[in-house]
């Protein structure tokens, strides 16, 4: 199919899994407002609607809890077919929206600039709006979510990365006692080989049961964690989009010393990812043990700023050994798994994160390359929420919302980058 045909597919899809105000991901599968895929939307939609693109990222900030923290997903209007929905989270007295009560990749400041560059007059008061919440979410993340200059997740699905093998260690040591006897919805959509498995389920719900019982009251999560795990998703994305919403506030005439000093603390705090070969990988803090894992968020050093000669050796054996690079999980790692989640598949926009970067920091080659095959891949495979890194086999959810979006505003050869 050629890239006209392609674009034009892309914003169908857009306005396919539009429920006015919000994009869900993809129909049946996950049926409410997710909070990363909802700020990848909004990109999207910036190539052809910007009216509707800052209507997205106005309904996400909408569900900000009190405690400035964003949640991942906004329950708006009620579906069965999805769990753990609305009734299972006890947020019902938190946040102006029923709600998750986690959050997740914080990229919603990179692309409310990314949308605002895009059309700045029309941006400006959209931005204004936004960034005292945005201000709010980031230093939500800095006060409960930092240690030792790393961001740490509290429970896989606030990494977005829901099985990938950095959390495997921190998920045995939890015991999912009393968690009782639930009907999982995720695998009446999906293939359950794609998905993960009733272990890990087990040990979601039980995290989401725990959360309930203490209220989500960040002080009382704190205390004595079950699961703590400094995530490279989060590290880096929250480096990058401090410094976007830097340049926000110089854009504003707003004081940036803040910020500064959150960009300082996490440039600082990246070197502590650093596992025993010198990339970057998650780390238990519970037991204080890099999990060694090279995962596609390992990449995401460039997108934060960070440059790193030990990465770009590793993305070149990426090259070398997945015919459709980045996979989730190296293809030559013990416990590859092609098909299944974040244990192996490459995913478009854990893509377009690592060649922006590549490109902003002047691995012209690297990034060019890894937007070329990404476009190939859903040109070949169409519009999946992830692909066998080997075959290309699209795998997930179809029609897919963010691989829409990030076709639209990065991979087609029409993409204006912004
Ligand atoms: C799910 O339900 O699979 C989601 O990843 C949780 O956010």
């Amino acid at each position: 199919m050629d890239a006209i045909s392609l674009d034009k597919q892309a914003r169908d899809i857009l306005t396919l899994n539009d429920r006015g105000g919000y994009t869900v991901p993809t129909e049946g599968l996950y049926p409410y407002q997710w909070n990363w895929d909802s700020a990848f939307a909004a990109w999207g939609f910036a190539s052809f609607d910007i009216t509707r693109a800052w209507q997205e990222l106005e309904t996400l900030l909408s569900g900000q809890w009190p405690s400035g923290m964003v949640p991942h997903i906004l329950f708006h209007a009620d579906d069965p077919g999805y769990f753990p929905g609305p009734g299972v989270w006890g947020t019902e007295d938190i946040g102006p929206v029923r709600s998750s009560g986690i959050s997740q990749p914080p990229v919603a400041a990179s692309f409310a600039k990314a949308v605002h560059d895009r059309a700045p007059d029309q941006g400006l008061p959209h931005i204004r709006t936004l960034y005292p919440k945005l201000l709010k979410w980031h230093r939500w993340f800095m006060t409960w979510r930092l240690d030792q200059g790393m961001i740490f997740i509290t429970h896989p699905w606030e990494a977005g990365r829901d099985n990938a093998p950095d959390w495997d260690a921190a998920m045995a040591a939890i015991d999912p006692v009393g968690v009782g006897e639930y009907t999982r919805r995720d695998t009446g959509h999906v293939d359950p080989s794609m998905r993960p498995t009733k272990a890990d389920y087990d040990r979601y719900i039980w995290l989401v049961q725990r959360g309930k019982r203490l209220g989500w009251v960040d002080a009382d999560m704190d205390r004595d964690p079950p699961f703590r795990v400094a995530d490279p998703t989060i590290t880096f994305i929250l480096l990058r989009a401090h410094r976007d919403l830097g340049a926000i506030a110089d854009l504003l005439g707003e004081s940036r010393d803040e910020i500064d000093s959150w960009i300082t603390t996490l440039e600082a705090g990246a070197e502590n990812h650093r596992g025993p070969g010198g990339h970057f990988c998650g780390v238990n803090l519970l037991t204080s043990t890099h999990t060694g894992h090279l995962s596609s968020a390992s990449f995401l050093n460039w997108y934060a700023g960070i440059d790193c000669d030990v990465m770009l050796k590793a993305l070149d054996a990426s090259f070398d050994t997945a015919t459709y690079p980045v996979p989730s999980h190296a293809v030559t790692s013990q416990g590859f798994d092609g098909m299944r989640y974040w244990r192996g598949p490459t995913w478009a926009i854990m893509n377009t994160l690592i060649g922006r970067g590549l490109s902003d920091m002047g691995h012209d080659t690297h990034g060019e390359r890894l937007r070329r095959q990404t476009a190939a891949l859903i040109a070949e495979h169409g519009f999946a929420e992830y692909f066998h890194p080997l075959t290309g086999a699209p795998a997930g959810g179809g029609t897919f919302t963010w691989t829409a979006a990030i076709w639209l505003a990065w991979a087609s050869p029409n993409a204006g980058d912004v």
